[in-house]
């Protein structure tokens, strides 16, 4: 539904030039929410801007359906409002002056609808989000939630081909961010919208995604689903930024397919390299998430161990976050809750080979 292809944008100013979207290719099917993840100046807003039309592209191309909405070479440029697209932002830009429905009816001006079409579409986007119960109350009266839910009514209202999102949620606090991203979750699978959505936060593009582009310096770094991407990272740079994780430091020993071994302080390490491209010898990280980590010694060909102290015992409810030091490296862990938390005590760990995941030292 959406193809990005060699999109390029630099932006020049008198003693900089900032090369913001290096070489970016991806696609979004028809009914997919694709999330642009990574860090604060990454080119997230930028690509999504280039979609919009917001922002003219240096160089690639991007098709919306089957026309290109921008081809730098080919000298095309559909102008943003004809490329049939919503956009929700990070701020609201709800219409002080108007009431709810009025907000959402705006976005159908210049459609030549009679007013009752344009207040009858209105209330079923209204609806869709849950807000119709407050069609008529005046838009500041709302809470920032609420706000959100119109703007996304009015983005929805005049049935686009896709939905831009940029941070949609991050000005809500925490508990509401949680309730807004199973909402728009919800709401992509039941109306099957196509979006491309932006966030620099990890767990809310890895809840609401089909898939997840994590990017870095103007650049893809790695595309997948939000549970490959998850367990299976493949690079450094990506198990790090999505979720949490214990890396230690090692040199790939022998490999067999896609298993291989890896030399450690914690002695020898089985696991499993997922790019198939490092080669005996390679210096690299050893991947373990703090949930992969057991309590007690265990032994076998698809188990690895290691032993230090116990430093640090939290409980959080339904773990115990732990931190062990071993061989002089902090060892992140979450712990079963009855797990011993006297601090002080020597402590065995396991982690199954499958968990353990050996990534090229960045
Ligand atoms: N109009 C502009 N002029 C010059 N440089 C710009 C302009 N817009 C963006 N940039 C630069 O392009 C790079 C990418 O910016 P972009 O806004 O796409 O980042 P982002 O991934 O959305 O970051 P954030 O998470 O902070 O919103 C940054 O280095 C930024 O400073
Ligand atoms: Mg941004």
């Amino acid at each position: 539904m959406i193809r990005v292809e060699g999109l390029r944008k630099t932006f020049q100013s008198k003693n900089e030039t900032v090369h913001a979207i290096r070489d970016v290719s991806f696609e979004v099917g028809s009914g997919e929410i694709v999330t642009l993840l990574g860090p604060s100046g990454c080119g997230k807003t930028t690509t999504l801007r280039c979609i919009a039309g917001l922002e003219k592209p240096t160089g690639g191309k991007i098709a919306i359906g089957d026309r290109h909405v921008v081809d730098v070479e080919a000298g095309a440029f559909i102008p943003p409002h004809r490329r049939d697209l919503g956009m929700v932002f990070q701020s609201y830009a709800i219409w002080p002056h108007m009431n709810v429905i009025e907000n959402v009816a705006y976005a159908l001006e210049g459609r030549g609808l009679s007013k009752a079409d344009m207040r009858q579409q209105a209330m079923k986007a209204l609806d869709t989000v849950q807000m119709a119960h407050l069609a008529d109350r005046p838009a500041p009266r709302l809470s920032g939630g609420q706000q959100q839910r119109v703007a996304i009514a009015r983005a929805l209202v005049g049935h686009p081909q896709a939905l831009l999102f940029d941070e949609p949620l991050s000005n809500l606090d925490a508990k509401l961010r949680n309730e807004m991203r199973k909402e728009l979750r919800r709401l992509q699978q039941q109306i099957g919208l196509t979006s491309v959505y932006v966030t620099h936060d990890q767990s809310e593009a890895l809840a609401i995604s089909d898939w997840v582009i994590l990017m870095k310096d103007g650049a893809i770094v790695e595309k997948g689903r939000p549970t490959d991407i998850y367990r299976r990272p493949r690079s450094v740079f990506t198990a790090q930024f999505i979720g949490t994780t214990n890396l230690i430091p090692g040199r790939l020993e022998s490999r067999d397919g896609s298993q291989v071994a890896v030399a450690t302080s914690h002695g020898r390490l089985v696991g499993v390299e997922p790019t198939g491209a490092l080669e005996v010898g390679a210096k690299v990280q050893v991947s373990v998430r703090p949930e992969a980590m057991h309590a007690g010694a265990a032994a076998g060909p698809n188990v690895n161990s290691l032993s230090g102290a116990l430093e640090l015992a939290v409980f959080a409810g339904s773990a115990v976050e732990a931190e062990v030091r071993a061989n002089g490296e902090k060892i992140l862990c979450l712990l079963d809750y009855d797990a011993d938390r006297t601090a002080g005590h020597d402590i065995s760990l396991h982690f199954s080979s499958d968990d353990t995941l050996v990534l090229a030292d960045a």
